[in-house]
This record gives structure tokens, sequence and C-alpha cells, in this order.
């Protein structure tokens, strides 16, 4: 998957490049298109950017739609939901409209859960989804979205939402994920990481790009459009030339 690689000074410069390069991306796809479509990812790299976003001029929020890539299980006032932490950095800074707001259903059992994110995409995009702009973020492990290494998640290719398990490390283990298929349908996909933790799953990820295995699960993600790396010195360094 040929990505383009962009090394920051710092975890703070990967957030404010994640905000700006999202506002471009919006501000360019909101002049040819009535709405847009934003997949935002979970985690703690994005908070900032979602804070610097939500400032961004110029973005017609009215006439911008949320989704996520996954979701923890759990009420959506949750300290670990995605949902809760994108409502607090960028839904309501921004005012984006609650109609606008299409957030996974982490307050049912995963299955249920996963079956109706599944139809309100359905409900939203029919046939033609497609994500103006996807984040995405990795773990340490290498995982994106809610694709944990070894589990089933990652094998699902006939459904757009699909359930997760998260390590037995994690806060929360059950998860809602969109899957391979459905992250593919982006037109920009910013993948948003940071901190010296990370290095050898990136290294990973660089020698999967290079044909030299599979690597983690973040390395499988094929876009229909652009995929960009933004990483900090401190990931990337010894490796991407940093
Ligand atoms: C989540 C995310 C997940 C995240 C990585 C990195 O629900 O946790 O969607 O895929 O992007 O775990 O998280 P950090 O940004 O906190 O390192």
């Amino acid at each position: 998957m040929p990505a383009e690689i962009v090394v920051l000074p710092s975890k703070q410069a990967v957030a404010e490049a994640l905000a700006d390069r999202t506002a471009a991306a919006l501000r360019a796809a909101l002049e040819g298109e009535p709405r847009v479509t934003l997949c935002l990812t979970g985690g703690s790299t994005p908070v900032p950017a979602y804070e610097r976003l939500a400032t961004a001029e110029g973005i017609a929020w009215d006439r911008v739609h949320v989704f996520w890539g996954d979701e923890r299980c759990v009420p959506p006032d949750h300290d670990e939901s995605n949902y809760a932490m994108a409502r607090r950095t960028l839904l309501e800074p921004a005012g984006i409209p609650d109609s606008n707001v299409h957030k996974m259903p982490g307050d049912c059992p995963p299955d249920e859960g996963s079956a109706v994110y599944e139809q309100a995409l359905e409900q939203f995009f029919g046939d033609d989804l497609r994500f103006h702009v996807l984040h995405l973020g990795m773990g340490d492990d290498g995982h994106t979205a809610s694709l944990f290494p070894g589990t089933g998640a990652l094998e699902v290719d006939d459904r757009r939402v699909t359930t997760g398990t998260a390590p037995p490390s994690a806060a929360i283990t059950d998860r809602l994920t969109l899957t391979y298929p459905t992250l593919a349908k982006a037109d920009l996909c910013l993948v948003a990481a940071a901190g010296s933790g990370k290095r050898e799953a990136f290294s990973s990820v660089l020698e999967a790009y290079d044909g030299d295995g599979d690597g983690p699960p973040v390395a499988r993600v094929e876009v229909d459009g652009t995929m960009v790396w933004l990483v900090d010195r401190e990931m990337a360094q010894g490796i991407a030339g940093a």
C-alpha cells in the first residue's frame, strides 16, 4: 500500500497536522458536494487534534456527517467512549448538529450493536459508502480501529461492521469496529500516531509495505484514495528516514 509518511517534530505537531489536513480536505470537499463525511478514531492522540479542528475556519459543519471507525461497548457518557471524547473535543465545540452525528451504539450487546450500525450505514450511504476523510490511529501492537492482532475481526470481509475484542489488558475489551472493506472506502485516510512505544509496530508496517511480511493489522488497511501517516520523530526514530 503506497502511503505517504510525514515525520513531525512532536506529538503536538502530529495533532496539529491531523487537524489542519482534515480541515483543508473538508473545505475542499464541501466546495463540490452538498454534504461530506468524516470518520473519527478513538484513543488519546486525536484529542488535541479534535480540539483544534473544532476551531478551524470556513467549515460548514452543518454539512459534515460524522461516523466512527470503532467504539468501545460502553454507554455514550462513559469515560472510555470514543463518542464521549469526540463530543467533548469536537462535536459540541464545533456545533455539529446531532442529526449529523452517527455514533456507534456502544450501549447494547456487541452483536446487536454491529447490526444496528450496519443498518445505519446502509440507510445513510446505500451502496455508495464513502468517507471523504478517515482518521485512524495505531496501538503499540499495531492494531487500528478495533482490528486487533489475532482476532476474527481481521477476516470479516462480507460485512461493513463487526465486533472486535481488545486484549485483556485493555480497559474495555468488547468493541465495535468497521471492517477492512469499509475502511477502504476513504478518499483521504490520515493515520496519526506518536511515541517510542509504537516504533516496533511502525517498523513492521514499513517492512510490510516493502513486501516483507504481512505486518500488524494497520498494515492491511488499503484505501481507494490516499493514505498519509502523520508520525512524530520519537516513533520514526531510526526508521522512515527520521
Ligand atoms: C480506540 C482507537 C484505537 C486507537 C489506538 C491508538 O478505540 O482506542 O480507535 O484504534 O487509535 O488504540 O490509541 P492512542 O492514540 O491512545 O495511542
